[in-house]
């Protein structure tokens, strides 16, 4: 394991910049594995990307420890960070602390992540106490997607910027080895990170934060239900998917594919004892 939450704690006292991205299966993650990435989130992302709901708040732990166990087995150098669902976490502490050691010990994730400030220092703590390392989430957290009443981005007046800084030195003081910032304007998300001593992880923030994460459906182009401003696409692999769909059905259609050497041999003499 090349990244630990030390390395992360040591990234940012050292200036260097982390990489985070999303995983939610065996394959993708190997794939990332083999590349620079500092860590892979399984993020409750996964109810919109790979299972099709329009928010997150339908995600469960059953969901979560499936693709955290899919993920754990194809990463042997990334920091692997699982999503506490929504209502795993927020009901009461000891919710909180057994949830978090399932994704741990079922799942086999190294950190797992939960969103809020303030409001969640107590599960923080206890989580943290129990000997899980605990990435917090602040700013656009969309569990609170109904509270916020849509994906807006937050602490845009006086009041609300003043209540992120607070959060994040909170979220820190409660015990997280890293926190994550999303859709935060991006002089805001600089002087957060400035403020404490942990490093935060931007998603639409800019560039003042100590690393970025980006949902891997969004950054190649493979989801398309709807395209925040904060993503860029590296690659159109969602169009390359399509032209290979089609090409193959074509080739299936005209009895190009499968050709000799995608096919098996059986000997002749066998064949003419079947008719
Ligand atoms: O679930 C997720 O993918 C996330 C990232 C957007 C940070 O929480």
């Amino acid at each position: 394991m090349n990244n630990t939450v030390s390395t992360f704690g040591k990234a940012k006292i050292e200036g260097r910049k982390l990489s985070m991205i999303t995983s939610y299966d065996y394959s993708t993650t190997k794939l990332i594995d083999d590349t620079e990435i500092n860590g892979i989130l399984v993020g409750d992302s996964l109810g919109m990307v790979c299972l099709g709901y329009e928010n997150t708040l339908s995600v469960t732990m059953e969901d979560m420890i499936h693709h955290t166990k899919a993920v754990t087995r194809g990463a042997k150098n990334t920091l692997v960070v699982a999503d506490m669902p929504f209502m795993s976490y927020q009901v009461c502490v000891q919710d909180a602390v057994k949830n978090a050691g399932r994704l741990i010990k079922e799942g086999g994730a190294q950190v797992v992540k939960l969103e809020g400030g303030a409001a969640v220092c107590e599960q923080i703590r206890a989580i943290v106490n129990a000997s899980i390392p605990v990435m917090a989430h602040i700013g656009l957290t969309p569990q609170s997607v109904n509270a916020f009443g849509g994906f807006k981005v937050q602490g845009k007046t006086e009041e609300a910027a003043k209540k992120l800084i607070e959060d994040a030195k909170k979220v820190e003081e409660a015990g997280a080895f890293a926190v994550v910032l999303e859709c935060v304007p991006a002089k805001l998300a600089e002087i957060i990170t400035k403020s404490i001593n942990i490093p935060t992880i931007g998603i639409g923030c800019g560039t003042g934060c100590d690393g970025q994460i980006l949902v891997y459906q969004d950054m190649l182009g493979m989801f398309s239900d709807f395209k925040p401003k904060f993503v860029k696409h590296y690659a159109n692999v969602g169009e390359m998917m399509k032209v290979a769909f089609n090409e193959y059905a074509k080739e299936v259609q005209e009895g190009i594919f499968p050709s000799k050497e995608h096919t098996f041999k059986i000997n002749e003499e066998v064949i003419s004892k079947l008719y």
